[in-house]
C-alpha cells in the first residue's frame, strides 16, 4: 500500500492522484463493480465499509459499554484500522476475516459505530490518510460527500428497490422458504430512508455524481460505463493502465494503407506508418480472437472516429479481457509481447507507425472473454 506512485506525464496539473468515489444504497451492487474497477484500472481499492465493520467487531470483543456513545467513541478513536497486504481489514495490525467483519453478530451492531459522529470522524481520517497521493476507487456511502468531495469521478450506483429484492431473493439460501418480492422491497426502501436521514455521514446523491442505475445491466456493463467515465476525466489512466502494450490499427489486415516509410528507430530498424479505415466486415464487435506482438513496436493515434482497445495481458495466452476505450489525439505505444486488438467503429481512422521486424499470432478468445467484450462493446460501441 505504500509502493511509490509511478510518475506520470503532463506535469503537477496531471500528476494529480485520480480518485473515484462511489457511493449508493445497499445492495446496489457496488462491492462487485467497486472491487472490478479498481482491478482494471490497476488503483487502490478501499473498502470502507469494512472499516465501520472491524470497528464493530473490537467494540463488541472490548467489553466497552456499547449503549453509551462516549464509551464507544473513546474505544474506536484509540483504533488503528488499515488493510493488509492481502486486502482484508485490519484492526491494530490484527487481520479480521469475512467470517468475523459479516458475521450475523456483528451487522445489527455496525450503527453504534457508524451512527456516532466521533468515530466517523476518526474513520474518514484514517481512510483519507489511506487514499492520500494515490490514485483509488473508495466505496462506501459518503464517498463522495465526505471522504473525497473533489474526487474527479464521482459516482452513485443506485438499482430500484425490486431490482435490489430480486438479487437478495437470487441469492437466498437453500432450505428456508423465500419472502415475497414485496416484502423484501418494502425492507430496502426503509432501510434506504434510514441511511438517507442519518445525522451524519447520511447517503447523498452529490449534485456533481454520475447517477447510474445498475437495473438490468450486468456487472461487466457497469464497470465498463465507469471506465468510460473516468478515461474521459482523465486520459492518462488509459496511458497507465495499458503501460507499455498498446496499438492503435491491425496494421497487416484488409483496410490499411501504408503512407509512409522510414529509417527512424535508434536501434537501426525501419518505421512504416499508416492508416487504417476498416472494412465493415471486420467492424465493430466482431472480435474473437485477440493479436500477439512478436518483436518490435508500434504507436498509434486515433484520427477520427471510435475505436476500443482490447487488452487481454502479457502472458503466454490472453488473460482477462479489460476494453478501454480509446480517446481521439492521444497517442499509445504497444511493446512486444502483448495481446491486444483494436475494434473500430465504421468509418474510423487510426494512424500508427510501427518498427520493422513485428510478427502477430492469433490467439482465439474463450467463451467468458468474450462475453466479457461484448459487455464493453455494448457500452463503447453500441449498435
Ligand atoms: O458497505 P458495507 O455493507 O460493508 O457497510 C457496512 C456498514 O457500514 C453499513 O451499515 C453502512 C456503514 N458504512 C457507513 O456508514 N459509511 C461508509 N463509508 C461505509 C459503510
Amino acid at each position: 500500500m505504500s509502493d511509490p506512485q509511478p510518475q506520470r506525464p503532463g506535469g503537477p496539473v496531471m500528476a494529480r492522484p485520480m480518485v473515484v468515489a462511489i457511493d449508493g444504497p445497499a445492495g446496489a451492487g457496488k462491492s462487485t463493480v467497486t472491487r472490478r474497477l479498481a482491478a482494471r484500472l490497476g488503483m487502490l481499492f478501499l473498502d470502507t465499509g469494512a472499516m465501520y465493520r472491524a470497528a464493530t467487531v473490537g467494540l463488541l470483543r472490548s467489553g466497552a459499554d456499547r449503549d453509551d456513545p462516549a464509551a464507544v467513541a473513546a474505544y474506536v478513536c484509540a483504533r488503528r484500522i488499515g488493510f493488509g497486504a492481502d486486502g482484508q481489514v485490519q484492526l491494530d495490525g490484527e487481520r479480521l476475516g469475512d467470517e468475523l467483519i459479516r458475521a450475523p453478530a456483528t451487522v445489527p451492531e455496525i450503527w453504534r459505530v457508524a451512527d456516532n459522529p466521533a468515530c466517523r470522524a476518526h474513520l474518514v481520517a484514517q481512510q483519507q490518510a489511506i487514499v492520500a497521493g494515490r490514485d483509488a476507487v473508495i466505496e462506501g456511502r459518503d464517498a463522495t460527500t465526505v471522504i473525497a468531495p473533489d474526487a474527479q469521478l464521482k459516482v452513485y450506483l443506485d438499482a430500484s428497490p425490486e431490482e435490489r429484492a430480486r438479487r437478495r431473493l437470487a441469492e437466498w439460501p437453500a432450505g428456508s422458504p423465500p419472502p415475497a418480492l414485496a416484502e423484501v422491497a418494502a425492507q430496502i426502501r426503509a432501510r434506504d430512508e434510514k441511511d438517507m436521514a442519518r445525522a451524519v455521514g447520511a447517503l447523498r446523491l452529490a449534485d456533481d455524481a454520475v447517477h447510474l442505475l445498475s437495473d438490468g445491466r450486468s456487472a461487466d456493463g457497469v464497470v465498463a460505463l465507469l471506465v468510460a467515465h473516468a478515461v474521459q476525466r482523465n486520459p492518462f489512466l488509459l496511458e497507465r493502465r495499458v503501460a507499455d502494450q498498446l496499438t492503435v490499427g491491425r496494421s497487416r489486415a484488409k483496410g490499411y494503407v501504408r503512407v509512409a516509410q522510414g529509417d527512424v528507430t535508434g536501434d537501426g530498424g525501419m518505421w512504416q506508418l499508416g492508416l487504417t479505415n476498416p472494412t465493415p466486415e471486420r467492424m465493430p464487435g466482431g472480435v474473437a480472437d485477440l493479436t500477439r506482438n512478436r518483436g518490435g513496436r508500434q504507436a498509434g493515434v486515433l484520427v477520427q472516429g471510435r475505436a476500443v482497445l482490447v487488452l487481454a495481458g502479457r502472458g503466454d495466452a490472453p488473460g482477462e479481457v479489460a476494453a478501454l476505450p480509446i480517446l481521439p489525439q492521444t497517442w499509445y505505444v504497444i511493446e512486444p509481447g502483448a495481446w491486444h486488438a483494436v475494434i473500430q467503429d465504421h468509418g474510423t481512422i487510426c494512424a500508427w507507425a510501427e518498427s520493422s521486424g513485428i510478427s502477430e499470432e492469433r490467439h482465439p478468445l474463450d467463451q467468458a472473454q468474450q462475453a466479457q467484450l461484448r459487455a464493453f462493446l455494448e457500452v463503447y460501441l453500441p449498435g
